[in-house]
């Protein structure tokens, strides 16, 4: 596969941040705000780490992705900042961004993004120099994105007054100075405080940034996509290690049925990503114990074509999207979304659809008791020409049941 390193690492980063806002759409035009607001700021009070600021801003809140849903919502502000998640949501979310290559400065970055200037910040106290420059112009953009919610129809003007107050306390004065210039001054950030200009600001700024410094043989893609998975399965305390399995168990079956180098690449990120979209499905419909009604099973029968939205953005992953998009449908045609048919269905679709299958039978779910492998592969035999395609099912027999020993 012919990869422009760079180019695909800075699409998926950016598809990683989307899917912290498929859980409120609020949030992502919170991220693209930060991201902007705190580059801007960056290119005058740490230029050398531009880029760092800008991944920084995008993933600054990811450590909040398996809150409770509405706490944040729900919750005055005042009253969030006490609470202990809320707390450890910048140690949790550095220590996410740290396992991607490249970015270590970026996660040291959103470790200090709630420090004060005074030192009455979390979760280390810091103050005054102590604390990353980056991580100041992302705690200046952070409170200027609730300033703004809090005061809408307020010009800049307003706005550096109001958060003036908090100039030498919560932010340090130079950093406090650099922002006053840039929401006021600077060309991108008179559109900064309507969403409908975020994207394309975002975007732009993005192409403007030096590359982030990769090593070309490290397997970059495969270690960014991993983490990746463990964000989407952290949403939901059932999905703990499913993408990260489902992702061995396709390997396993791709393998064992011939297909080719590429196409083992392939299913390895598509079933790595595969569930990216369930993302956007509320926690209380996927634990729930009991079956779902018929709104809920609809909102749960988006996650596929969700999915393929999130990664139709990422160039390299072109050829992943019908396969994320059809990997619940049933080989006789009773699946969903598209109740595609037999091969119809493109075949590493097929293939997931039987190591998501087992997975889910055995491990633990709130609706069923977890089966064992041989157990498991009973159930999978029966739905053979069924939900499944029998030539799979011939594989995984084999190679489900080596598991066993
Ligand atoms: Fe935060
Ligand atoms: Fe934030
Ligand atoms: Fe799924
Ligand atoms: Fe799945």
């Amino acid at each position: 596969m012919d990869i422009n390193l760079g180019n695909s690492f800075s699409q998926i980063v950016s598809a990683l941040s989307q899917i912290i806002a498929l859980e409120n759409h609020k949030r992502m035009f919170h991220s693209w705000r930060v991201a902007i607001i705190s580059t801007e700021m960056a290119r005058k009070i740490t230029p050398e780490t531009v880029n760092q600021v800008f991944y920084a801003g995008l993933l600054h809140d990811v450590g909040t992705i398996n809150l409770e849903e509405n706490l944040l919502q729900q919750l005055p502000w005042e009253r969030q900042i006490v609470l202990p998640q809320i707390r450890e949501h910048p140690l949790r979310g550095a220590r996410i961004v740290e396992e991607i290559p490249g970015l270590d400065l970026a996660a040291n970055i959103i470790l200090d993004h709630h420090e004060r200037w005074d030192g009455g910040g979390y979760p280390h106290q810091k103050r005054n120099e102590e604390i990353n420059e980056g991580a100041q112009c992302l705690r200046i953009a952070d409170a200027y994105d609730l300033c703004l919610e809090q005061n809408p129809q307020a010009d800049c003007w307003k706005i550096i007054k109001i958060m003036s107050e908090y100039k030498s306390k919560e932010f340090s004065p130079s950093v406090f100075e650099a922002f006053s210039e840039v929401i006021a001054h600077d060309i991108y950030c008179q559109d900064v405080s309507r969403d409908e200009c975020l994207q394309e600001v975002a975007g732009e700024i993005q192409k403007s940034l030096p590359e982030v410094q990769l090593q070309a043989k490290s397997d970059v893609i495969g270690v960014t996509l991993r983490v990746f998975a463990r964000v989407i399965d952290a949403k939901h305390q059932y999905t703990s290690g499913h993408s990260q399995r489902v992702s061995q168990y396709s390997i396993l079956l791709a393998e064992s049925l011939g297909l080719s180098h590429d196409e083992v690449s392939q299913i390895k990120w598509a079933s790595l990503l595969h569930d990216a979209g369930k993302v956007a499905i509320p926690q209380t419909i996927l634990n729930k114990p009991g079956p779902l009604t018929p709104e809920e099973f609809a909102l749960v029968k988006t996650h596929p074509e969700l999915t393929a939205e999130i990664i139709k953005f990422i160039t390299v992953f072109q050829n992943l999207l019908l396969i994320v998009r059809h990997h619940h449908e049933h080989f006789n045609g009773d699946g969903y979304p598209g109740s595609l048919k037999n091969t119809n269905i493109p075949l590493l679709a097929r293939v997931i659809t039987v190591a998501d299958a087992f997975d889910a039978m055995t491990s633990p779910r709130p609706y069923q008791r977890m089966k064992s492998i041989k157990e498991a592969l009973a159930e999978l035999v029966v739905q053979k020409g069924r939900q499944f395609d029998g030539q799979i099912i011939d594989r995984a027999e084999e190679v489900f049941l080596a598991l066993t020993v």
